[in-house]
């Protein structure tokens, strides 16, 4: 019976992470997490297939302007309350931070009064809801997640800083959200597009889940996914391509005019979503980036809730992700929504990109 019960539902994420508990009980706790994760992706496909019908309340702007400078949409703010009502309601998180939170919270000391013993285990970085600016246009978008353990042993030296550096510093230290790619212990993404994709690792390779409408579930459908190692698409925001750094401009046009390393003659491809283009990349191949540009040395992506958990993702399917110099997962972020320029994708592809910046060094 159970042969056919499988057959009919597949494996599904929940029982990919009962087994996973089974096998690994240490991971326990971080499994319950992905329970609430889960819940919350399907909340928010629902909401975003439902944004554009005229009785929607959640069409267009909130009105407000983020830390980031972005005109929020009304999604983004609400997206963001579903994701932290989610993961507080677990009671195993320490500190949130989020693409649209000014400052990350501190579950663990502001949760005296909550109504269970807060275990405060992990960290969880999020982005609610990713390339929002597209999604009255229907455009795919989606939500990124990384999950750090919550280290208490933080250092406070308030002899070495001054003033508000201190309070940067105790903030810092309490939210324990400045940690590298390297800390992740899981890193997801769900994906509003054709279907409802949930993808994501653990550190032992990148397991892909399509929404079953009928069922309710994610189903395994993308087992131990693996990037092509060479590619034909790049995608990136091209109008700023006379502003990128040198090396990526001669690698860049070697694609476009097909004498690169590879000889292939590539195509371009940019939904101006970073996980419908992710997602896209990690399927066919390729190389995505948001580089750093004249104007913005740093890029846009977020390292944090962005560049981190995408790379961790990418990294485990056999991608590589790089600023053109260095790995972005071993980048220490110095404040919460700091940004990075990342070049993610194929092996081979971002060989050829690394070698040009190593040449110009
Ligand atoms: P967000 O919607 O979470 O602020 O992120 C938008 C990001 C990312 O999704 C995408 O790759 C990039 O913005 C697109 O930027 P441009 O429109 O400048 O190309
Ligand atoms: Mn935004
Ligand atoms: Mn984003
Ligand atoms: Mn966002």
């Amino acid at each position: 019976v159970l042969d056919e019960v499988c057959e009919t539902t597949g494996v599904t994420l929940k029982r990919y992470m009962n087994e996973v508990a089974m096998l690994n009980p240490e991971l326990t706790e971080l499994t319950v997490l992905f329970g609430a994760i889960d819940t919350a992706c399907k909340a928010i496909t629902n909401m975003v297939k439902r944004s554009q019908l005229p009785s929607s309340e959640t069409l267009g702007y909130q009105g407000e302007v983020n830390i980031q400078g972005e005109d929020q949409k009304k999604l983004d703010v609400i997206t963001n309350e579903v994701l932290k009502r989610a993961l507080r309601f677990t009671g195993k998180m320490g500190v949130l931070a989020s693409e649209e939170e000014d400052v990350p919270l501190d579950l663990v000391n502001t949760e005296k009064d909550a109504i269970f013993a807060d275990t405060g285990k992990y960290v969880a970085v999020f982005d609610p809801l990713d390339g929002s600016s597209n999604v009255d246009a229907g455009i795919p978008t989606g939500t990124i997640i990384g999950i750090y353990d919550h280290d208490e042993n933080c250092a406070m030296d308030d002899e070495s800083c001054e003033g508000d550096e201190c309070a940067q510093q105790e903030l810092n230290c309490l939210s324990n959200t400045l940690q590298a790619g390297t800390n992740l212990v899981a890193a997801a993404y769900c994906l509003y597009s054709s279907s409802t994709f949930f993808v994501l690792t653990l550190g032992a390779g990148t397991y892909g889940f399509t929404l079953d409408e009928n069922l309710g579930e994610f189903v395994l459908s993308h087992p131990n996914m693996k990037i092509p190692e060479t590619s034909s698409i790049m995608s990136f925001n091209e109008a700023n391509t006379h502003m990128w750094d040198e090396p990526l401009q001669k690698v860049v046009k070697g694609w476009r005019d097909g004498t690169g390393k590879s000889g292939q003659q590539f195509s371009s491809r940019y939904i101006g979503s970073m996980v419908g283009d992710v997602h896209r990349t990690l399927l066919y191949g390729g190389v995505f980036g948001y580089p750093g540009d004249t104007k913005n040395v740093n890029g846009k992506l977020r390292l944090l809730y962005e560049g981190a958990p995408m790379s961790f993702i990418m990294e485990q399917a056999g991608g590589i992700s790089t600023t053109g110099t260095k790995r972005v997962m071993e980048i220490q972020p110095e404040y919460v929504h700091q940004r990075v320029p990342i070049i993610m994708g194929s092996k081979n592809d971002i060989e050829e990109v690394m070698e040009a910046y190593a040449a110009a060094e």
